[in-house]
């Protein structure tokens, strides 16, 4: 067999740079790695796109190229959000399908579910409700992502080997996170909040809510396993354990914690010794937010690294940011 050509779009980004991390780890060679910068390749066009495959012809697409955000940007550029995406996802697929790619995969997220699904999210609870409002745009984009790969396999699965699969992350955390102080996710916002603080000598770092909803979170090399890992399962175990209208996968870490865990676990990782407090004025959005991974531990794939472990390297790129 010749080597594979393996595209990996969004290489810039927190999840896309851990897949070229994971396919080097595996022996994959770096020169059978395409990449392009989101200067060099702009997703949302068309053309740009297809001239790329025909000159590169990759035999293998990871699509982990995004636009990504926090609660306040998807309210604020809602256009952006399912307009761009629509955009990336139509036309990296459909140059894929029309320059013979066979494999792609396919990020998406957890947010496709319904904002009142039954915990833990399993796979069939999608398109049963509606989802949060908030980032309705941006998981709309999503779904569509995911039947856009389950569309191209019915229609060309058979007549020309098209597998195109999706996974769905948790909330990710890990090297080249977004710090930024007000648009980063819960772990990247506390490690800059509670980093501050030690520097400044502070007593106390507040934190909005509760502190008693519980997340689940996932060490984004974790997440690049599972991703190369689903990637490479064999077409008959995939199909196996999916259908062809459900063929999406969760990705978790199977345990969830509370916020007051995680806060704990990251002053400890900081070395942050002041109070922690909970303003329970603040809103505390859902109680629980977990992802049923029965799917892919029953392929044969579990979480490895442990929140303090992957803290741990977290906190070190931040410092190095
Ligand atoms: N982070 C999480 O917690 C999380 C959780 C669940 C799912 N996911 C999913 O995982 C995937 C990757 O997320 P991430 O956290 O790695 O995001 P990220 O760090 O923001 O990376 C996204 C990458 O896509 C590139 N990109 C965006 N628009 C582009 C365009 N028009 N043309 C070319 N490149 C473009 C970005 O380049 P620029 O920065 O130069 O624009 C960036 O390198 C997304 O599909 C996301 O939904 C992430």
């Amino acid at each position: 067999m010749t080597n594979p050509k393996i595209y990996v779009a969004g290489h810039r980004g927190m999840v896309g740079s851990a897949i070229v991390r994971q396919l080097l780890a595996q022996g994959v060679a770096q020169s059978c790695i395409v990449t392009r910068t989101h200067a060099e390749l702009d997703l949302t066009n068309q053309l740009a796109v297809q001239q790329f495959f025909a000159k590169e012809k990759p035999t293998e697409v990871y699509l982990a190229a995004a636009k990504v955000g926090g609660i306040h940007a998807n309210n604020t550029y809602p256009a952006d959000f399912i307009y761009q995406n629509l955009l990336i996802q139509a036309n990296v697929i459909e140059a894929a399908f029309q320059n013979d790619v066979q494999k792609l995969l396919f990020l998406g997220s957890s947010c496709i579910y319904p904002r009142m699904a039954q915990q833990p999210m399993r796979e069939d609870a999608l398109l049963t409700g509606t989802p949060e409002p908030t980032n309705e745009p941006y998981a709309i984009a999503k779904i569509a992502g995911i039947k856009l790969c389950e569309s191209f396999n019915r229609q060309y699965g058979q007549s020309y080997g098209v597998d195109y699969r999706s996974v769905m992350p948790t909330n990710l955390y890990g090297p080249g996170d977004n710090y930024h102080p007000e648009n980063s996710h819960v772990i990247p916002a506390l490690i800059r909040r509670f980093h501050e603080a030690k520097v400044a000598n502070a007593p106390s770092v507040a934190i909005w809510g509760t502190g008693t909803p519980r997340r689940e979170f996932l060490y984004v090399d974790d997440m690049a396993a599972a991703s190369v890992y689903v990637m490479q399962l064999p077409k008959a175990v995939f199909d196996q354990h999916t259908s062809p209208m459900q063929s999406h996968i969760n990705v978790g870490s199977g345990a969830d914690v509370t916020i007051v865990e995680v806060a704990q676990a990251i002053a400890q990782t900081v070395g942050f010794k002041g109070q922690i407090e909970f303003d329970a004025t603040k809103p505390d959005g859902a109680p629980r937010k977990w992802m049923d991974s029965s799917r892919l531990n029953a392929l044969g794939w579990q979480a490895k690294v442990g929140l303090h472990e992957g803290l741990a390297v977290a906190y070190q790129n931040f410092l190095a940011a």
